[in-house]
């Protein structure tokens, strides 16, 4: 699997395009206008075999899309895709048996069918030996608590349960590729743990390869090392989440609680944004060092008590939305 000591690719996505031709109304008119809609518009990116990629976006940004060509489901309209070395528009078939999908806005079960059934006809889809079968599905079973559910029809589970059963139906067949479009859509907070933890599990153990989409940023830093920031088709950033900070210029909070209630310092390196009281905020560089700022202020008033806030992920992942 390796080359010049790196391992090869599992998904290689060269210039991807997506162009849909869509009807719509014209203002004042019965006509219909004929209009395109770059939802993909020339994406580049590899992903090496095990890694957990946060691949993130606004609505509508085109996120779902590629995940829809990385599958073989929509057909690119130019550029290059392959996962496990497959076409995926041209080898559909073939890689369904190397990849596995969860899209939580819609279930991939049977919606009359309990759970166990369900299972059954994917064990039957993919001709799954015993064996592995009962492997998989005990471990699915135990680290999803699933036990209870199994007997249940689909229909009448929770979003949760039934996010957890999807989850469980994608990872039978031992999948190499996981895609993952909001899996945490609408959890509560306890089930959107759960989740996070049976992925991070899976990713160890089986070495499993994870594209995931989310809204939900928490689920980025609990899980991906790398992120892949998606707007308008384009790729905006691609690399660690600590990256993301410098590009988005990110600051740090000081939260100093003076011991009378002052006007606005003027501290060098800090630029004041709010005060309480005696506590005022000021905020500098996330990559300047506090302990400059710190002495200076001691040295001109009395200090009660001073924090440092990190930056809030959202804040960056917000900016870098609205700067597209
Ligand atoms: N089948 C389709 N026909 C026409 N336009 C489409 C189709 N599917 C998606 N689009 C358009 O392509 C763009 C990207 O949609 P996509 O579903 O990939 O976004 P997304 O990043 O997944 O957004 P969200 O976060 O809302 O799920 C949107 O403008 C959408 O309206
Ligand atoms: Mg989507």
């Amino acid at each position: 699997m390796t080359v010049n000591g790196s391992a090869e690719p599992v998904i290689a996505v060269e210039g991807v395009e997506k162009v849909f031709d869509v009807r719509r109304k014209a203002a004042g008119t019965l006509r219909r206008e004929r209009h395109q809609v770059r939802a993909v518009d020339g994406i580049s990116f590899t992903v090496p075999p095990g890694e957990m990629v946060g691949y993130i976006g606004p609505n509508g940004a085109g996120k779902s899309t590629t995940i829809k060509m990385l599958t073989g489901i929509l057909t690119p309209s130019g550029g290059r895709v392959r996962v496990a070395g497959i076409d995926p528009s041209r080898d559909r078939t073939r890689l369904a048996r190397r990849i596995g999908v969860v899209f939580g806005q819609r279930t991939t079960l049977w919606w009359d069918l309990p759970l166990r059934d369900s299972y059954q006809l994917v064990r039957r889809m993919y001709r799954i030996e015993d064996a592995r079968y009962a492997r998989n599905l005990d471990a699915c079973v135990d680290l999803l608590d699933l036990g209870p559910l199994l007997d249940v029809p689909v229909r009448q589970l929770s979003l949760g349960q039934r996010m957890r059963g999807d989850i469980a139906a994608a990872l039978l067949h031992d999948p190499d590729v996981l895609y993952l479009d909001e899996p945490t859509i609408g959890l509560d907070v306890i089930s959107k743990a759960k989740v996070r933890d049976f992925l991070r599990t899976v990713n160890a153990e089986r070495g499993t390869t994870v594209l995931l989409t989310t809204h939900d940023l928490t689920d980025i830093e609990t899980l991906c090392s790398r992120v892949m920031v998606i707007d308008h088709g384009r790729l905006m950033y691609d690399g660690g989440l600590d990256g993301l900070h410098a590009v988005g210029e990110s600051e740090r909070t000081l939260v100093v609680d003076f011991a009378a209630e002052l006007p606005p310092v003027q501290v060098p390196g800090a630029r004041w944004v709010r005060s309480e009281g005696p506590r005022q905020w000021l905020a500098f560089p996330a990559g300047d060092s506090a302990a400059p700022l710190v002495t200076a202020l001691a040295a001109s008033h009395p200090l009660v008590d001073l924090s440092v806030r990190e930056p809030a992920i959202e804040d960056v992942i917000a900016r870098m939305y609205g700067a597209a």
